[in-house]
């Protein structure tokens, strides 16, 4: 089968794979139907991913058919699945405690230390808790994100421990920050202000509801603007989904005292705190890998039309032009959301 790998001078290349076996009982082999790319793929290819290691193939986002399955998977052969970006075991100490991201056993496993999605068939370890059915009203896209995107931006906005009076501050409007602010008004948040450099991006928060008010940095001062919504207070809580350069420094800057700032964001370099500056602000900072626990109840939502991604897909290709699919999703940020490749 074709896979698409990644080489350390930070090119690409499909190359032929062996179709993958089961190897432990609770594996399975998913058919993958459609995949994703996502902005963490662009991080292992450019090398800032430390666990990723080099020909594996690429992918973590993936919705697909089980077409074989280790004797003790419950769900049955011919069954559509999403799957977990995380490989969790279900068992260990933090597992227990629903931070399935450092699963003792697991973790980000599939296409960053593992052979991913960006082929025909994938192993999908810990099958049990990595995938949830996809019931018969849901099609394929519309599941597409569950496993990652639509997880990382829930899982942000649940550990904001948002309020429903709450002025909840966004950095990038892109996939992450959007599942956040999708997320934030499945929870009751009424005020969402979303910042990104980017209008395309921005518009498309307003035309789906999830911007009460935008700032665009390139035309207005982010901290100025912030203070103008918030009574001089600054935000009540603070989301970084932008990951640029100096985007950890607005975050904590346009919270207010006391605020959570949370930062899924993956930063291509060391981020400075401050906290000389920042003492007396009395913030907390959470950050990091997504816990992706909350697959089912997504599922659910999306099945009740509670929510729906369906907005985030702007483009699609087929999985033979996967190459280009990178590149233009790498360059082109004012036109393309999320591309869904289709097998
Ligand atoms: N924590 C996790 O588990 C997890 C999971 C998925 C993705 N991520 C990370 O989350 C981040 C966001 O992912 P994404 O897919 O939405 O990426 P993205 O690149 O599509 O979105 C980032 C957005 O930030 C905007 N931006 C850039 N500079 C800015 C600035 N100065 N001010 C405001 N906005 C600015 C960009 O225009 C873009 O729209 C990435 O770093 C990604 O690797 C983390
Ligand atoms: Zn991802
Ligand atoms: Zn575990």
């Amino acid at each position: 089968m074709k896979a698409l790998i990644w080489n350390k001078d930070k090119t690409i290349e499909i190359v032929e794979k062996e179709i993958p076996k089961i190897i432990n009982d609770e594996d399975t082999i998913v058919k993958v139907t459609y995949s994703s790319i996502c902005t963490s793929d662009l991080h292992i290819v450019e090398g800032f991913v430390p666990k990723a290691i080099e020909k594996t193939t690429l992918g973590h986002e993936f919705v697909g058919i089980i077409v074989k399955k280790g004797k003790n998977v419950k769900l049955k052969i011919g069954d559509r699945v999403a799957v977990n970006c995380e490989s969790f075991c279900g068992k260990c100490f933090y597992c227990k405690k629903g931070y399935v991201n450092n699963c003792e056993n697991g973790g980000w496993l599939l296409g960053c230390s593992i052979d991913g999605a960006a082929s025909e068939y994938v192993r999908v370890p810990f099958s049990n808790q990595a995938l949830t059915k996809i019931p018969k009203n849901v099609t394929d896209k519309n599941a597409l994100f569950i496993g990652d995107i639509l997880s990382t931006g829930f899982w942000s906005a649940k550990i904001a421990q948002p309020e429903k009076n709450d002025t909840i501050a966004i950095l990038g409007a892109g996939p992450v920050g959007l599942c956040s602010a999708l997320s934030l008004r499945y929870f009751g948040v009424k005020r969402i202000i979303l910042i990104d450099i980017n209008d395309f991006r921005l518009d498309i928060a307003k035309k789906e509801g999830l911007a009460d008010f935008t700032i665009n940095p390139y035309k207005k001062d982010v901290i100025e603007e912030i203070l103008k919504l918030t009574q001089n207070k600054g935000a009540d809580r603070v989301i970084e989904a932008a990951g640029a350069k100096n985007t950890f420094e607005t975050a904590w800057k346009i919270a207010r005292a006391n605020s959570i700032v949370v930062i899924p964001a993956m930063y291509e370099e060391n981020q400075i705190l401050p906290l000389p500056l920042m003492y007396g602000k009395n913030l907390t900072f959470k950050t990091g890998g997504v816990d992706a626990s909350c697959c089912k109840l997504l599922m659910k939502l999306i099945e009740k039309k509670k929510i729906s991604t369906d907005f985030l897909i702007t483009n699609e290709i087929n999985f033979n032009d996967i190459i280009e699919g990178y590149q233009f999703f790498k360059n082109n940020k004012d036109k393309c959301l999320k591309i869904a490749v289709k097998y």
